[in-house]
């Protein structure tokens, strides 16, 4: 399976993405967790990417393009993968669709996860991420001691540096201009599917593996003819 997962910041890309990783065992690509590896351990690439990140803004294509692109040529991408936050503006949308046809493969599918804009601020004021193993929570549902420690692994609970109110709202109007085209994109030839993202995780995920399914039987019946 080759996914695209678009929606606002806070919309369930990453939620859903794990859901999905973990079912159909592909892997869940994220490119703002790249992005912010890369800050984090001082790469050439972390360093030209800080300063983006932080304003709420974009890093430039190529750099993204050249980070997604390495990342789905290796070899555990082999059965496919989940973009979640790739491509997020036309070009590299049309950059992914050339490099996969070079190697006779697309894009299946591009799930449009929708919220509201107040919504996203909301979860995005109320999301908390463990340092040490990358789980993410939403506060109004941690259950923890204090909410200060991973229930997964004990590790120290943080807020992404761009999850403030103020640079939420950039990235808000930077998807609005940006990446809103690329839902058009994928519209064009029927590869977007439209889904309700206001509803509990389970009943987003439901949908979204409708979907799936559907990508697998089809898979299951070509293989038998
Ligand atoms: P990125 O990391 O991709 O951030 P984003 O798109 O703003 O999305 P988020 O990660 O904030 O939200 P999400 O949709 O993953 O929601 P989540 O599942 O966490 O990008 C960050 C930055 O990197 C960009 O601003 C840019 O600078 C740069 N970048 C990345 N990719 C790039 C690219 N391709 N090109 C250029 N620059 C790039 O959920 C949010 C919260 O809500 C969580 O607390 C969660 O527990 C909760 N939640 C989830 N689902 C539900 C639900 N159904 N009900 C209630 N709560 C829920
Ligand atoms: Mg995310």
């Amino acid at each position: 399976m080759r996914l695209v997962l678009l929606g606002l910041p806070g919309a369930g890309k990453g939620t859903q993405g794990e859901l999905i990783a973990e079912k159909y065992g592909i892997p869940h690509i994220s490119s703002g967790s790249l992005i912010r590896e890369a800050v984090a351990s001082g790469t050439e690439l972390g360093k030209e990417a800080d300063s983006y990140i932080r304003r709420g803004e974009l890093i430039p294509d190529e750099l993204a393009i050249e980070m997604v692109s390495e990342r789905i040529g290796r070899s555990d991408c082999v059965q496919g993968w989940i973009l979640d936050g790739f491509p997020r503006t036309v070009l590299q949308a049309i950059a992914l669709d050339h490099r996969l046809a070079q190697i006779n493969l697309d894009v299946q599918m591009a799930f449009d996860i929708r919220i509201s804009p107040g919504e996203a601020i909301q979860r995005i004021a109320k999301r908390r991420m463990c340092r040490n193993c990358g789980a993410v929570y939403y506060l109004d549902h941690y259950r923890s001691q204090n909410g200060q420690v991973c229930d997964n692994c004990g590790g120290e609970l943080y807020r992404r540096s761009d999850d403030t109110e103020e640079t939420a709202r950039t990235r808000l109007m930077v998807y609005m201009k940006q990446t809103h085209p690329v839902l058009h994109y994928y519209s064009m030839d029927g590869r977007l599917f439209s889904i309700d993202g206001q509803r509990p995780i389970a009943e987003v995920f439901a949908d979204v593996d409708y979907y799936l399914q559907r990508l697998a039987d089809a898979r299951r019946a070509g293989e038998a003819t």
